[in-house]
């Protein structure tokens, strides 16, 4: 038993995304969520930046006693996970293998069409694992920078929203994928406006979900669960405004966000 949190960071509120899925499938586990809301976005910065800016969340994280990380974006996966994992002697997880797992698993028609930041999208993170679970898969990518923007803004669907969701997504229909992975844990809360737009015969993939049972697998195999006995604790960070951050967190997962705390992250 390990009564310890589970640390989850991202580079702001997109990261909620895999919290929520962690909530349900191991619902007695205490979680301390990272929002890095003062540096959004990461997915335009260099590697080196990313890298920097994910090791001291990760060293934030760890000043709470956390028993595994998870990395709940997928640009500082697809950039910083190695760096991480050499560091630290405790699990790590990151999201784009479960996610790129999901997609082997979906595809009918063996077309894949993967969105996500500039830099996840540059690193051919998806790419590179899809085809080697799969070399018989095609995969067609694009980067959708203002998703991020669109989805800190609480535009998750309206007009605006669906025009730029057009821009990005109509090369990527015309190729006629079956399968869309949302590769930046922001986007699946524009799943609505994406499905419009690709139509509901392409199925959306996600991390989310998957990252959630690869954390349920690692603390089955670790025998690392907290105390049944002992009432879970959730508590949430963000390096900017405290408001918003209450404000976004508690409209996406209901009443849960209570206790936020502002720190500053460059300290770490
Ligand atoms: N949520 C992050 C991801 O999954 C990206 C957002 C950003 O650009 O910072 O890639």
């Amino acid at each position: 038993m390990d009564n310890r949190p589970i640390g989850v960071f991202d580079s702001g509120l997109g990261g909620l995304t895999v919290l929520k899925e962690i909530m349900e499938l191991v619902p007695g586990e205490s979680i301390v969520y990272f929002g890095d809301c003062g540096r959004i976005p990461y997915g335009t910065k260099s590697k080196e930046t990313i890298t920097k800016y994910a090791l001291q969340d990760v060293r934030f994280l760890l000043t709470h006693d956390v028993k595994m990380i998870v990395i709940a974006c997928n640009t500082a996966s697809a950039m910083s996970y190695d760096e991480i994992k050499s560091k630290l002697d405790i699990p790590v997880i990151e999201v784009i293998y479960p996610g790129a797992m999901a997609a082997v698993r979906e595809t009918r028609n063996k077309k894949v069409g993967i969105i996500g930041t500039k830099a996840t999208i540059r690193s051919r993170a998806y790419e590179k694992v899809i085809n080697k679970l799969d070399a018989s898969i095609e995969t067609f990518s694009a980067d959708c920078p203002l998703f991020v923007q669109l989805v800190e803004e609480g535009w998750w669907d309206n007009d605006i929203t669906y025009r730029i969701a057009e821009k990005y997504l109509t090369p990527l229909k015309e190729k006629g994928i079956d399968t869309l992975v949302l590769g930046c844990t922001h986007y699946p809360l524009l799943a609505k406006t994406i499905s419009e737009v690709v139509g509901s015969g392409v199925k959306l993939v996600s991390s989310a979900t998957e990252t959630a049972r690869v954390v349920q697998d690692v603390i089955n195999s670790k025998c690392c669960a907290r105390d049944p006995e002992i009432k879970p604790v959730y508590s949430y960070y963000t390096s900017d405004s405290i408001d918003s951050f209450v404000a976004f967190g508690s409209a996406f997962l209901g009443n849960k966000v209570c206790s936020v705390g502002k720190t500053d992250i460059e300290k770490y």
